[in-house]
């Protein structure tokens, strides 16, 4: 079970754990069914089991035991349930430090000493980004945020496709037509596409492919200087993307890197006396799979899955991680399975810790996208367009504002717009990408939860209050306690769990579903104040404007925090 994070929830299973003499690790915290009766929940299943006696009684008795702590105010037995109250004061305390002072949120100390290995991205060259290389990209790099705010080791790779057979196509169709216009992916992408459809009707192309794809990796300085060029060109169309969407990698090492170690990983599976040959190609058998993993072909040249055996064994030396995750999407499920079962084989216990985390595809009008159709979605296009969209919206909101001004929140709007896009869906669902949708201010998208940020920004600006953890503030706290308010503030406490299970599970969409909630508690609370004065946040009482503008300041740092791990700007105005 994993370790509570939230220390009030935690207080709750310790007090049961203390109280039936079971571990902290069998229980678990949910929410009661209805706020009113209480806000954690404990079952206490596992102390019925190991008691013999029946769940309510040991609930009952738990509940008559508990006495009031510095963080749980009370406990009352609902059938097999234990419901913890949390004190509220001390909640609203401990958030204002997590969030104004010192605290954190997401507390470090869950991932302390871990390192985690991220291989994300990791596009073709001499093709477009297209738009459904952002899915992997942005989901890596959700994932690398989140870790890191767990305190983890991230270690963010791009394993680039820069080598195999492909290469060797390019080079023979760039020696055989040149381009006209500049060298750039446009220009690689039409020769590719041309020379496929070359191939159809002159099937000696393949034999010319592969050959030079040998030629490459014999080191042929021709084939390496030109490889090289169409390298550095796509590198730079893939930076210019990543610089939009604000994502870093810790080691761009591609595929090509790994051709030294080929003849040691071949070497080592011979050894174990692993490998086999199979209509000339030297291949490992998986017991229970149809198809072997391949190694090398007949004419001698690696394949992917060599590189990736290579890079996996690398990446362990390496950085010796506890977790190694691969998020590809969800068509090369068997290839990963192959590789991890071929590292089990060969003996790696590491093996185990690798992990292929799927998505599904991004699908626009129903299609999904790809680049071997030539019907691509280029990810700049669509950011391009976003963008464009996102900044009619602030220019319809903020009319006054300088150009500069509104073009840096359009970018921050359009580019998040599409990132929350990709991440709120289900992992493995497929993505319906309707633009307009995406950007719209209406719904669960984006914009709304950065509209939600920029609100408590402007509410804190109105407030003419700098909202500083001072002792006037934390005098004003007690102040809070009113039910609207604290329904924000048991949402609040629930962000470093919420990060927590996000990482494990390697499903940003649930910090997504809780910006969302959070951003709801805050309007419903919020707006709770037109219709009941008593609960205005802007209130005349000076002690409790206070306490409430400290509350909207904590959720406007959670909201900037939990947009900042998902990789989307929180503007200030919108
Ligand atoms: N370059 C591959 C593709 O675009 C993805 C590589 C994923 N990472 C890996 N280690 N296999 O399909």
């Amino acid at each position: 079970m994993a370790e509570v994070v939230n220390p009030f929830a935690r207080a709750a299973v310790e007090a049961v754990a203390a109280a039936t003499g079971c571990p902290v690790a069998d229980f678990t915290v949910t929410a009661p069914p209805r706020p009113e009766l209480g806000d954690f929940a404990v079952a206490c299943f596992p102390a019925a089991r190991a008691t013999k006696q029946p769940p309510p009684a040991v609930a009952a008795r738990v509940a008559a035991e508990f006495t009031p702590g510095p963080l749980l105010a009370g406990a009352t037995a609902t059938g097999p349930f234990v419901n913890f109250r949390a004190d509220r004061a001390a909640a609203f305390a401990w958030l204002c430090e997590a969030t104004l002072g010192d605290g954190d949120l997401a507390p470090a100390s869950v991932g302390a000493g871990k390192t985690v290995c991220i291989d994300y991205s990791s596009p073709n060259i001499s093709k477009h980004l297209a738009y459904h290389h952002i899915r992997s990209t942005v989901i890596g790099h959700a994932l690398a945020e989140l870790h890191r705010a767990l305190g983890w080791r991230v270690v963010g790779i791009n394993h680039l496709g820069d080598w195999g057979t492909t290469h060797g196509m390019l080079i023979a169709a760039y020696l055989k037509w040149g381009v006209t216009g500049p060298l750039d992916v446009a220009a690689l992408n039409g020769l590719y596409l041309r020379f496929r459809e070359a191939m159809k009707t002159q099937p000696e192309l393949n034999d010319e492919a592969r050959g030079w794809f040998k030629k490459l990796e014999d080191g042929d300085p021709e084939a390496r200087a030109l490889w090289q060029q169409f390298r550095d060109v796509s590198w730079a169309e893939f930076q210019a993307a990543y610089d939009q969407l604000g994502v870093q990698f810790d080691e761009v090492r591609g595929e090509s890197a790994y051709e030294a170690d080929m003849p040691k990983v071949i070497e080592l599976l011979e050894a174990k006396g692993l490998t086999s040959i199979s209509e000339g190609a030297l291949v490992v058998e998986i017991p229970g799979e149809k198809t072997p993993l391949l190694l090398r072909t007949g004419d001698g040249t690696t394949l992917y899955a060599t590189r990736d055996l290579a890079s996996a064994i690398y990446r362990w030396e390496t950085y010796g991680f506890d977790r190694s995750l691969y998020v590809v999407d969800r068509g090369q499920g068997l290839h990963f399975k192959h590789l991890f079962a071929v590292l089990a084989m060969a003996g790696f216990a590491w093996a185990s810790r690798c992990e292929h985390i799927p998505f599904g595809l991004v699908r626009s009008g129903g299609k999904k996208t790809g680049t071997r159709a030539g019907n691509v979605v280029l990810l700049k296009e669509v950011l391009a367009e976003a963008t464009r969209l996102a900044r009619d919206l602030v220019v319809a909101n903020n009319p006054n504002l300088a150009d500069a001004e509104i073009d840096a929140i359009a970018t921050q709007v359009g580019v998040g717009a599409v990132v929350f896009a990709n991440l709120a869906p289900q992992r493995d669902r497929d993505v319906d990408f309707d633009l307009e949708k995406v950007v719209s201010l209406e719904g669960d998208s984006g914009p709304y939860l950065q509209y939600s940020h920029a609100r408590c920004a402007s509410i804190l600006r109105k407030g003419e209050q700098t909202v500083a953890l001072d002792d006037a503030t934390r005098a004003a706290l007690p102040r809070l306690g009113h039910d609207a308010e604290w329904a924000v503030a048991k949402r609040l406490l629930d962000f470093g769990d919420v990060v927590a299970r996000a990482a494990a599970t390697c499903e940003p969409h649930i910090l997504a579903h809780y910006l969302l909630d959070l951003a709801g508690d805050f309007s419903r609370w919020y707006t709770a104040g037109n219709g009941d004065a008593t609960l205005r946040v802007l209130c005349d009482d000076a002690d409790t404007r206070r306490a409430r503008l400290a509350l909207t300041a904590a959720v406007r740092t959670a909201l900037a925090r939990g947009l900042g791990l998902l990789g989307m700007g929180a503007p200030d105005v919108m």
